[in-house]
């Protein structure tokens, strides 16, 4: 296993759109470990997209069990191909990224969505997610589309704020 590489904002790498994954085999598996050790070696990650370390394909992974407060959520999540098929409410709230490093900021998203995708066997998934877990799922999505939360900002100037760095 390894700790791959970030590419952080303002990459231009991270504009662009991943593909789909056509063959769920052994190299993704450990592609997919290796993600999942970059992940948990990030400062507090959620998630993590598998652009955000340069593979250009619709692979992320979510897990929100490690927030500071508990939070409604499905554990370790490693989600392929994934379409969200239902959306309900809208909320703003505070997000992070690896590939922002410096930024945090507030971004309105849907509260509750329905998710079908693929585990790393390749078997067709669903589920509901809401709240923090709802938006951490988006916010990985956005990634395969080329975007950040940067670009979800209603206003630069009230919505972006600089992180604090405690030594
Ligand atoms: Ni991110």
């Amino acid at each position: 296993m390894a700790i791959l590489e970030i590419l952080t904002y303002p990459d231009e790498r991270l504009k662009q759109e991943s593909q789909p994954v056509e063959n769920f085999d052994d190299e993704l598996r450990a592609f997919l470990a290796d993600l999942e050790e970059t992940m948990l070696a990030g400062p507090g990650g959620v998630g993590i997209a598998a652009p955000q370390v340069g593979r250009f394909q619709r692979i992320v992974i979510v897990d929100c069990s490690r927030t500071r407060k508990p939070v409604p959520n499905h554990g370790r999540l490693f989600i392929i191909n994934p379409e969200i098929t239902a959306w309900d409410g809208m909320a703003s709230g505070r997000e992070g990224c690896m590939s922002v490093p410096d930024y945090t900021g507030n971004v309105i998203r849907a509260e509750k969505i329905s998710l079908h995708y693929y585990d790393p066997d390749g078997n067709p998934q669903q589920l509901d997610a809401e709240g923090y877990e709802a938006r951490a799922i988006q916010h990985e999505i956005d990634h395969l589309d080329g975007l950040l939360f940067l670009d979800r900002l209603v206003s630069r100037r009230n919505d972006l704020f600089r992180r604090k760095v405690y030594q």
